[in-house]
């Protein structure tokens, strides 16, 4: 990577815009920065000038090539902090809510996990499909089988992609031929940690399924990992449907709620991401504060498997991280974009605005920060590394109407998330090389 002639210094001129910290912390204002003609200069894989076209144009070098992109907007890779790689192929399955979607559907489709040539096939379709939304960063779900996470990591390396994925650990409550042991689980991840954690832009997340599918001995073994690898993440699910709280509460007797049961287990830390909290006490919110753990928001899933509605503003009171997730395959969009879309009107239903600014924070900074990444990525600020979004703004007829009918950049942006999906994405770029899947140009 550090081969100048292979990376040379590229500028890319186009309108531009970027989150610069929360709207809920700024004020909107001072939340954003916006060129309307501007330029974004990349060398070696980061950023190292951002601004106005007319200021930076007459610095270049003549040897710089210029990306003419008018009439395009650039923004920062979008960030998913919560994904199954493995549901790819049983997205959009009929009729289920949680416990029978993950019996009826998901299991059986993860056993197919076992064969090597069927997951690498699934992962490239995968990452493909995160190229061709504007995805440039998630945090991924493998199946219990440890090559699933190899061969994962192994097309996410070809790609220079900044990913976080760990293997499923499940010990009970789910088939035999899908299940590990407490030990077996242990030294899988162990080797896939030493194998892949921070290699390039990779890092590994320890990956428990949720509290129902793993005794007490394995997360003890969980919480050991964690001790011995302290910046390795932890990605789980948490209170995502009124039955699996129950289930919790039945499996695990003396834990205070339903968090507890990963905190009793010294689960919890800057590294740890709680996909949907959507039903959590005020005890579970003021320690996941305190631990300055994450949740991710999946608007998509939580309306499809009818889980509820996520209290935003609630999480944000209470001081929490929240970052933003797709939940494919329980969630039916790899769009951050209609994500974002979705996760408005669940604020409308519980009669709040989700603002446009708000949204792309939430989409892009706010999910590094989540990741706790946000020295690396999440914005185009110089010295961060180069992953963005070409979009284009008018990608289908009726965008193209309406965008003529949207006077201020808020409206624009509002629109592009209501109506955009992949159709907008003109190009992903990762590490400052596009990564847009070949077969759609
Ligand atoms: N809880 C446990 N496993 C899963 C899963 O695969 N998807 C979702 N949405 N929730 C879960
Ligand atoms: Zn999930």
């Amino acid at each position: 990577m550090k081969d100048p002639k292979a990376h040379p210094t590229k500028a890319f001129r186009a309108a531009i815009l970027h989150s610069l910290a929360n709207p809920t912390d700024v004020g909107l204002e001072n939340s954003y920065q916006y060129f309307e003609d501007g330029m974004l200069l990349v060398a070696d894989g980061h950023i190292v000038n951002v601004g106005h076209a007319e200021d930076i144009l007459p610095m270049l070098d003549a040897s710089i090539e210029v990306v003419e992109l008018d009439g395009k907007l650039i923004m920062p890779g979008f960030i998913d902090t919560h994904i199954h790689y493995p549901q790819t192929g049983m997205i959009a399955a009929y009729g289920d809510q949680l416990i029978d979607w993950l019996n009826n559907y998901t299991f059986p489709e993860e056993r197919r996990f076992e064969d090597d040539d069927y997951a690498r096939d699934v992962a490239v379709h995968f990452l493909d499909e995160l190229a061709r939304n504007g995805t440039t960063t998630a945090l991924v779900f493998g199946t219990v089988h440890k090559s699933s996470v190899d061969v994962f990591f192994q097309e996410a390396e070809k790609r220079n992609l900044r990913m976080i994925a760990g293997k499923v650990l499940m010990d009970r409550n789910a088939p035999d031929d899908l299940t590990d042991t407490p030990e077996s689980g242990y030294a899988d991840s162990k080797a896939l940690i030493e194998k892949w954690h921070n290699k390039g832009r990779l890092h590994y997340a320890i990956t428990p399924r949720f509290a129902p599918t793993s005794s007490s001995e394995q997360l003890r073994l969980a919480g050991k990992l964690r001790q011995e690898y302290p910046d390795v993440y932890l990605h789980t699910h948490l209170s995502e449907n009124p039955k699996e709280i129950e289930w919790v509460a039945e499996l695990f007797p003396d834990s205070k709620n339903y968090l507890d049961v990963y905190d009793s287990h010294g689960l919890l830390s800057n590294r740890s991401v709680f996909a949907h909290g959507i039903h959590l006490c005020e005890q579970e919110c003021a320690r996941l504060a305190e631990t300055d753990s994450a949740i991710a928001f999946c608007p998509t899933s939580n309306l499809f498997l009818g889980s509820g509605l996520f209290p935003l503003s609630k999480m944000e009171q209470s001081g929490i991280k929240v970052g933003m997730g797709t939940d494919v395959g329980a969630g039916t969009s790899f769009s951050l974009l209609q994500t974002m879309s979705e996760a408005y009107k669940v604020m409308q239903l519980q009669g709040e605005k989700l603002h446009p600014l708000k949204s792309l924070y939430q989409a892009t900074l706010g999910g590094a920060k989540a990741l706790s990444l946000d020295n690396d990525i999440g914005n185009l600020e110089v010295g961060k590394e180069a992953d963005f979004v070409v979009i284009d703004l008018h990608a289908t007829q009726l965008m193209k109407f309406r965008m003529e009918h949207a006077e201020s950049l808020e409206d624009k942006l509002f629109v592009l998330m209501t109506l955009g999906d992949d159709r907008a994405v003109f190009d992903t770029y990762s590490y400052g090389q596009s990564v847009y899947p070949v077969n759609n140009r």
